[in-house]
């Protein structure tokens, strides 16, 4: 823990500011709350459809930007000027239909980080999906492999794609097989580790603490173990 604490000194030094897609979804305001309580950016700026109450008041630090997805070029200069993008978006085929999922899973995921490149962001991180592969026969699966892919040519100087398998959550939304999955997969975690599932708390904590982390290569995936032992509690490098 010694070491993170370096590192997070360290990182405050350099008045770097972020911005979150998704600070309203679960994963999203574990992040924020991560990001926040750190005190590692001198500006985070929440990206969102819709604007947040938040218990923290917008000041100089913390700023919204309320921008429509379907026009997003329009919003470019929300995008202006971050360091480091974290991008915790998604819905789901139930909920959007399938082309709706892809549209937010992969086209609005997509402009933002074009957006963000263009405004000389450096760094972004990608929450996917354990399981992501391009040439999937499963659309889920298919689309976090191509976002992740056409993402990744875009050729930021660090991207981080992290591939989270089922989310640990209480979810205020009601989301009927994850439950199960939840159920079943939480109690497998509860005798021993498994690859298949991870508390929620432990993907946001581990997306920041490995941003104060310097890979040896410009693109990394984390898989569900990598993020569990980063996002350990007093874990880390
Ligand atoms: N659930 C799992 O077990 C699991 C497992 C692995 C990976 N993942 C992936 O991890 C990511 C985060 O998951 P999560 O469960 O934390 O997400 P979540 O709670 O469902 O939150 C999703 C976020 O995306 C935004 N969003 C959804 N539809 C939108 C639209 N049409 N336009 C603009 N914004 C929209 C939501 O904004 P609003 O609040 O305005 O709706 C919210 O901020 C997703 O990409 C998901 O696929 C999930």
């Amino acid at each position: 823990m010694g070491d993170v604490k370096a590192l997070e000194e360290n990182f405050r030094l350099q008045n770097k500011s972020c911005f979150i897609l998704g600070g309203s979804g679960e994963t999203g305001q574990l992040l924020l709350q991560e990001v926040l309580g750190r005190r590692l950016f001198s500006r985070v700026t929440l990206i969102g459809r819709r604007p947040l109450s938040l218990q923290e008041p917008e000041s100089g630090e913390l700023v919204q930007e309320v921008v429509d997805f379907e026009k997003l070029e329009e919003f470019a200069a929300a995008f202006q000027g971050h360091d480091v993008g974290y991008c915790c978006l998604g819905t789901t085929k139930a909920k959007a239909g399938a082309d709706g999922f892809v549209r937010v899973d992969h086209d609005y995921v997509l402009k933002a980080a074009e957006l963000a490149k263009a405004g000389g962001c450096q760094q972004f991180h990608l929450e996917s999906s354990r399981g992501a592969n391009k040439d999937s026969s499963f659309l889920y699966l298919r689309v976090k492999g191509q976002v992740e892919a056409d993402v990744g040519a875009l050729g930021f100087d660090r991207f981080s794609v992290y591939r989270p398998g089922v989310l640990l959550v209480d979810r205020a939304e009601s989301r009927p097989g994850e439950w199960l999955s939840r159920k079943v997969l939480g109690a497998l975690r509860a005798m021993a580790p498994t690859s298949m599932a991870i508390p929620i708390q432990t993907v946001g904590r581990a997306m920041v603490t490995n941003t104060l982390l310097q890979p040896g290569a410009k693109t990394e995936i984390l898989e569900n173990n990598d993020i569990s032992r980063l996002g350990a509690e007093g874990g880390g490098p």
